[in-house]
């Protein structure tokens, strides 16, 4: 009776846990205190700007929260050990890369991390190289520390698909004055998931020229089938010079509000510059909700299922949108979506200046899609639309961009 009992109970939980994953199910985000529903105030807007998503977290995370929640003090949070093995299980287990409790470093988000890391490693003057475009809050980090931006153009081919371009690569890298390199794997905004043969050339022309690798890995988990993450920390090790990965689960299981961040530092000299960093720039505290919700998205195997569902639901948000595109505006070009739930489109002539676009839709089309010049000059004719949210969103909202330009 008793085994009975807790088979039911199992069952039940399943079942919950099972009707949570339903991707399209409405999650009323307006009104919560919410940045991608609530900076404008109108309720016929279509937000698919900024990297949220509209979906719940996977229900465990949840559950792991309100208990926390439900203890009722809210204090100074000390980080225990496991916490640190949850990180090594995860990238071990599912990306073949074997980190050490001692390389993790905590802190409040990713940004934060990439600053600390170039403040630690850098003086004011000296060059940090990117490729363009590349996620917009690389440049602010870059000049919030006194440095220069310097940037290597993406390639894009007839098909949108982007690339290095590795002869301009190399020539950045051997300016005495670049120290580093911030990478941005899998890339926001291109969703390029570059291959192993091209992180071993980017970290071995960054080793020649002793050109310092940060390697910000947030949009890691989101991967379309076929594509798969490359830690940089996986490259071999007679390529690597000195690197440092940022992490998080915030993208993969929405929780960025919940601010909680990994670097990873292999060589314990930098380690201690980089902690330094961190501790001057006071970005060393985390919060217990954070801490709970990393813990419990890397350990329970539920949580991983929940990932897998979304990865899914994401790539059929994706074809759902290029099948749009291909009806409505054929003249656009769909860059082929590789990881990340962005999806970048090139409206070639029909935008002349991305900004003025990003706004005249909004007031107009009544869709919030971000302007490509917010990621470098390169993004001209180009805009940004999030795809992490319900299905019908996705129809609505491409159908809206493909009607601004007359496209019915
Ligand atoms: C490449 C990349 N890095 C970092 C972040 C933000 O990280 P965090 O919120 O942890 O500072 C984003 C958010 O969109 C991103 O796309």
């Amino acid at each position: 009776m008793l085994k009975k009992n807790a088979a039911a109970r199992r069952y039940q939980k399943q079942l919950t846990f099972e009707t949570k994953m339903n991707f399209d199910e409405k999650v009323i985000r307006r009104n919560s205190n919410c940045y991608k529903w609530d900076v404008q105030d109108d309720e016929t807007l279509i937000p698919m700007w900024i990297a949220d998503m509209d979906f719940r977290t996977a229900q465990p995370i949840v559950e792991a929260l309100q208990e926390r929640v439900a203890h009722g003090v809210f204090g100074y949070t000390k980080v225990p050990k496991e916490y640190f093995e949850a990180v090594c299980q995860w990238f071990g287990k599912w990306h073949g890369w074997h980190i050490e409790p001692k390389e993790i470093i905590y802190t409040s988000g990713v940004v934060p991390a990439i600053s600390a890391i170039i403040k630690a490693l850098t003086l004011p003057g000296e060059k940090v190289l990117m490729t363009s475009p590349v996620y917009n809050c690389f440049y602010s980090s870059i000049r919030n520390n006194g440095c220069q931006v310097a940037t290597s153009s993406l390639k894009a081919d007839k098909n949108g698909r982007y690339t290095i371009d590795f002869e301009d690569f190399e020539a950045q890298c051997q300016d005495p004055k670049t120290r580093v390199f911030l990478l941005c794997n899998p890339h926001n905004p291109t969703s390029r998931v570059w291959t192993r043969d091209e992180l071993t050339r980017m970290a071995q022309i960054c080793k020649d020229n002793d050109v310092f690798v940060i390697s910000d890995e947030i949009h890691c988990e989101i991967m379309m089938p076929g594509f798969q993450y490359t830690p940089f920390g996986t490259l071999d090790e007679s390529v690597k010079g000195n690197y440092a990965v940022c992490t998080s689960p915030s993208k993969a299981f929405n929780i960025a509000g919940l601010q909680i961040a990994n670097i990873i530092c292999r060589c314990p000299k930098t380690r201690r510059k980089i902690d330094r960093a961190i501790n001057i720039n006071e970005v060393c505290d985390v919060n217990p909700f954070g801490v709970i919700a990393l813990m419990t998205a890397y350990t329970d195997p539920r949580c991983k299922e929940w990932l897998d569902s979304l990865n899914d639901y994401i790539y059929n948000n994706y074809l759902t949108a290029k099948d749009l595109f291909s009806k409505l505006l054929p003249s656009a070009t769909i860059t082929p979506q590789e990881g990340t739930y962005l999806m970048w489109v090139n409206f070639h002539s029909l935008i002349n200046n991305a900004h003025n676009a990003e706004h005249a839709m909004i007031s107009d089309a009544k869709v919030w899609i971000n302007a490509g010049t917010l990621y470098g000059d390169d993004g001209e004719h180009c805009m940004r639309i999030n795809l992490a949210t319900q299905r019908e969103n996705v129809v609505e909202g491409v159908k809206r961009v493909c009607g601004y330009f007359g496209g019915k």
